[in-house]
């Protein structure tokens, strides 16, 4: 769809009077010169390229330019003599240079990391465009080199490809390119990938996350869609996964999965037309919590629409037993290369069941191999958890990057809420949340708590990560290219919070009105339940509490305070 068409189409959602949530206003904006909290630079002289590759109690592993960085959790300062240094060689960067590449990118991006036992690494790194793994082991506190092994289709070749890896008992699984320009995709574990240039398995993917679940691996990307059938092209967004213990087919498929499916995301506004966030940008972990009643794990994501169209962002949930189930139903087929895709009908699937988790896959069909092989694509999409996404964003200015969960926060009333930190491409975090998610799934309130320009301006947030550490102020670490910075989980000091209305007006589970030293606090956990809350003022969905009273009322506010718009 192109640009004026999408706009047209948002009018006219908004015209047919269709569930077409209303971009929810920040109740708060902090600037950037106003943004206070540690940081972390590395190696100023160049674009650092980081990537949050490990989490430890109290530190986290960085990668980074011929460099992982050991970084302390405390204070962002990296940790002494814990710094692993690994350049090119210079052999490696000369071919590189050969190959027409600039000097920057003519270095090792470490992008890789993975234990394989308790003092035993894997990290690869993009070495001078020519991909390379190392094995090492802790030694008297110092990295000792083990082993080196060809990186190729575990890392890619570019630091700012969209690739992914995961670990998974061991082992390597990785969602990259295995040639030098970026045309080979794969998903790949030791000896097995997926089929060499079959669009029906995967067709110029972005791959934006993996993780491990139950028997499976999960890969999340998007990529052209083989099954759109109208004219031009579309991208959509999808989940593939393959089994942990797939060994592969037997003959000729010996290094082929005999398990990759993948199914399209739905992630969209419901109407007469719905209207589709296509292209995923990243997911959250897997986080547990209760919805309406009921306990789920979930999984959100970011969506966008496509880059030359009307910035629309949103943040969607889907659950994880939803996305098993439609890996459990109806295959999708075209039959000739004119039809349409159509679901499978069961009497033309072979048993054993294609694609499922056996024991030994060596073993299997011929005929449940080659089905699994030529219909890797579910008819079903997975549809997202909550009936509409948790939070859209139709913006000129920025879009939607990166999603994490402080998962579970307990407000006042004793319900939990999954606060969800969104980063952007312009240096933004955005700190969200469904108010309607304890009580339901068919109806969604979008609330944007604040809107802070942690970053320069134009600088994209790349990852984002939630700490909790005993004894320390909770905080939001904030990942750029060359930047990571800390800043605090909530603003509930903030000036613009001041008043007992506009401290409630937050909706913020971590905020409540001190109504005895008079100021918006955080609010402990250990409070909770106990008599205190009489004395603390919150009300999440509504924002408006009857304490608050009527003395404010005589503090001027200038009309954007939330309460005036409802
Ligand atoms: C930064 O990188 C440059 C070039 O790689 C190197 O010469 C310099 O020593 C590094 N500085 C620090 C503080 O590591
Ligand atoms: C990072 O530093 C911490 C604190 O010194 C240490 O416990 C941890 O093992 C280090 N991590 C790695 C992977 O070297
Ligand atoms: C990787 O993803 C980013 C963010 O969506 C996008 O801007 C970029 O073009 C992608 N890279 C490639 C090589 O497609
Ligand atoms: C996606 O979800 C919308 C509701 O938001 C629904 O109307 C539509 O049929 C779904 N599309 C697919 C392909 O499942
Ligand atoms: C698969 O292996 C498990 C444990 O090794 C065994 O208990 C089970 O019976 C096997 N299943 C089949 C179908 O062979």
């Amino acid at each position: 769809m192109d640009a004026s068409l999408q706009i047209l189409t948002l009018i006219s959602l908004a015209a047919q009077n269709v569930a077409w949530p209303q971009d929810p206003i920040p109740r708060l904006h902090i600037k950037h010169r106003e943004v206070m909290g540690q940081r972390f630079l590395g190696n100023e002289s160049h674009v650092e390229h980081f990537k949050l590759l490990d989490r430890a109690a109290t530190s986290i592993l960085i990668g980074a330019r011929n460099a992982i960085y050991n970084v302390s959790l405390h204070d962002l300062t990296e940790i002494v003599d814990q710094r692993l240094q690994w350049s090119s060689t210079d052999a490696h960067q000369q071919l590189c240079n050969l190959k027409g590449r600039d000097p920057d990118e003519c270095q090792n991006y470490v992008r890789v990391f993975g234990r394989q036992g308790p003092d035993h690494f894997l990290v690869c790194g993009t070495n001078a465009y020519k991909p390379l793994c190392r094995q090492f082991t802790i030694k008297d506190g110092a990295y000792v080199k083990k082993s080196e092994i060809d990186g190729l289709g575990l890392c890619p070749y570019d630091p700012r490809h969209n690739s992914t890896a995961v670990f998974a008992e061991g082992q390597l699984y990785a969602a990259t390119v295995a040639d030098f320009t970026g045309g080979e995709p794969l998903i790949h574990r030791e000896k097995i990938r997926t089929e060499r240039s079959d669009l029906n398995q995967l067709n110029g993917p972005n791959f934006v996350s993996s993780f491990a679940y139950q028997d499976y691996v999960f890969f999340f990307y998007r990529e052209t869609a083989v099954e759109y059938m109208n004219c031009g092209k579309a991208v959509y967004s999808r989940v593939g996964r393959v089994c942990q213990h797939d060994k592969g087919g037997p003959h000729a498929f010996s290094d082929r999965w005999t398990s990759f499916l993948k199914a399209r995301l739905n992630c969209s506004v419901p109407g007469e037309y719905p209207f589709y966030f296509n292209e995923i940008q990243s997911t959250s972990d897997v986080t547990e919590g209760r919805y309406a009643g009921k306990s789920a794990r979930l999984v959100y994501a970011v969506f966008t629409t496509p880059v030359n169209s009307i910035g629309g962002s949103a943040v969607c949930a889907f659950s994880m037993d939803n996305i098993l189930e439609v890996f459990q139903s109806a295959f999708k087929e075209q039959e000739t290369i004119n039809s349409n895709w159509l679901r499978v009908l069961p009497e033309k699937v072979p048993e054993p069941r294609p694609g499922a988790c056996v024991n030994d896959s060596r073993t299997l069909p011929d005929i449940t191999v080659n089905f699994v092989k030529a219909h890797p694509l579910m008819d079903d999409a997975v549809q997202s958890y909550f009936s509409l996404p948790v939070i859209t964003k139709t913006s000129f200015n920025y879009r939607f990057t990166k999603v994490v969960v402080d998962s579970q926060v307990k407000a006042l009333d004793g319900k939990a809420y999954d606060v969800l930190y969104i980063g952007t491409d312009d240096g933004r975090v955005l700190k969200a949340l469904n108010t309607r998610a304890p009580e339901t799934r068919v109806n969604v309130s979008q609330v944007i708590v604040s809107d802070v320009q942690v970053l320069k301006f134009g600088q994209a947030v790349k990852d984002l990560l939630v700490v909790h550490l005993a004894g320390e102020a909770s905080k939001l670490m904030v990942f750029a290219d060359s930047e990571i910075r800390a800043v605090p989980l909530h603003h509930c000091d903030s000036p613009a919070a001041a008043t007992c209305k506009t401290c409630v007006a937050l909706q913020d589970p971590h905020c409540a009105w001190d109504a005895i030293a008079n100021l918006c606090v955080a609010v402990p956990t250990k409070l909770h339940d106990s008599d205190n809350s009489k004395t603390l003022f919150q009300d999440i969905p509504t924002g408006r509490h009857r304490n608050c009273g009527y003395e404010q009322e005589i503090n001027k506010y200038d009309g954007t305070r939330p309460w005036s718009l409802a």
